[in-house]
């Protein structure tokens, strides 16, 4: 829809415009009457929002003009007027298809000039008539506004859901890919959540991109031959070497989506440093691992250790506890750790929720 605003109030301009193109509403402005009969000449608009007084030729002769001439006859009309009556009946006998009386709220004029656009039987459309001070000016468009960041905040959520599901379907084609690994992306994303939220809920909150990585820290298993990825024996030196390039991989093939930027790719290349510096590929030690790679080292064993392998079963769930508290600063953070023995019970259910599913 495109509509053409005639008013020479370049602020309402400014205010309507903004309102409008947040509902995709192409605006075209014009400062006069004289300016928008050259601009209707040029393109014929959806709808003419027009402001009944204006310096020269007002708004109620321009449309009454409009309305007089059969190529622009048929155009919708809003005239927009002031608060006194005169007013009101000189702009009723110009034609327009709606009055709408200042103040009123540009979302409420949103909806008149919709239903018009929709319309070509030239029946007038009602505006509610309100009483006109500066205050209740105000009060309309804080209204309006808060309504319009309720809806940005709808719009994001429903971004950062499509965003989950994209990832997720990654990961779960990726597990098609490497089959010795069936649910354990969405695992090992569930047990770093439980654990990260224990130590920084925070963090975990703010940033979705930490979700993400969790899910898709072994997307560079896709540059892996098949061969290395599912050799049954174990992996020769060079093999090896190659095997752990999947970090920097993943890294590089993320490196340009906007959303996993940060935290997100930082547990992609770092999910296999430990905490004493034996890790790859970075070797880093400690504090120097980001804390999403930290966690996410002790969600990924502690699902590694409990999930049946084509070469081995399953470890019991105990013994798989004892193996990461003993690896407390060796292998993990020993916070990791404490976070771990205290949310046990949880990750456990997480596994049998998981096995049910
Ligand atoms: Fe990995």
């Amino acid at each position: 829809m495109r509509i053409l605003l005639v008013d020479d109030e370049p602020a309402l301009r400014e205010l309507l415009r903004a309102t409008f193109e947040g509902a995709h509403v192409q605006v075209e402005e014009a400062a006069s009457a004289l300016e928008a009969e050259a601009r209707i000449k040029r393109r014929r608009p959806d709808v003419v929002v027009l402001d009944l007084r204006m310096p020269g030729m007002s708004g109620a002769e321009l449309c009454a003009r409009l309305k007089g001439a059969e190529r622009t006859k048929r155009i919708p009309i809003v005239l927009l007027t002031g608060a006194d009556d005169e007013e009101a009946r000189r702009a009723k006998r110009s034609g327009a298809e709606a009055l709408v009386r200042k103040p009123f709220s540009p979302l409420d004029l949103l909806a008149i000039v919709e239903e018009l656009a929709g319309k070509t039987d030239g029946t007038p459309v009602r505006a509610k008539r309100r009483s006109g001070n500066a205050d209740e000016e105000l009060l309309l468009y804080a209204r309006d506004l808060r309504h319009l960041l309720e809806l940005e905040r709808g719009q994001r959520s429903l971004l950062q859901d499509s965003y989950l599901e994209t990832v997720t379907a990654l990961a779960t084609a990726l597990e098609s890919k490497d089959t010795r690994t069936h649910q354990h992306s969405h695992r090992v994303e569930r047990y770093a959540a439980e654990l990260l939220a224990t130590i920084d809920k925070k963090t975990l909150e703010e940033d979705p991109a930490i979700r993400y990585g969790f899910l898709l820290h072994d997307v560079g298993k896709i540059g892996i031959p098949d061969g290395i990825l599912h050799k049954p024996g174990p992996l020769t030196r060079a093999e090896r070497r190659r095997m752990q390039t999947h970090t920097v991989l993943g890294e590089q093939m993320l490196g340009g989506v906007a959303f996993l930027q940060g935290e997100g790719l930082r547990i992609v290349r770092s999910h296999h440093e430990r905490w004493d510096g034996k890790g790859y590929p970075d070797g880093v030690a400690g504090a120097d691992i980001p804390l999403g790679a930290r966690v996410f080292a002790v969600a990924d064993t502690l699902d590694a250790m409990t999930s049946d392998r084509p070469y081995r079963r399953a470890l019991r769930w105990t013994a798989a506890r004892d193996e990461i508290v003993a690896q407390a600063g060796k292998q993990f953070d020993p916070d990791v750790v404490d976070a771990f023995r205290e949310r046990e019970t949880d990750l456990r259910d997480v596994q049998r929720e998981l096995a049910a599913a």
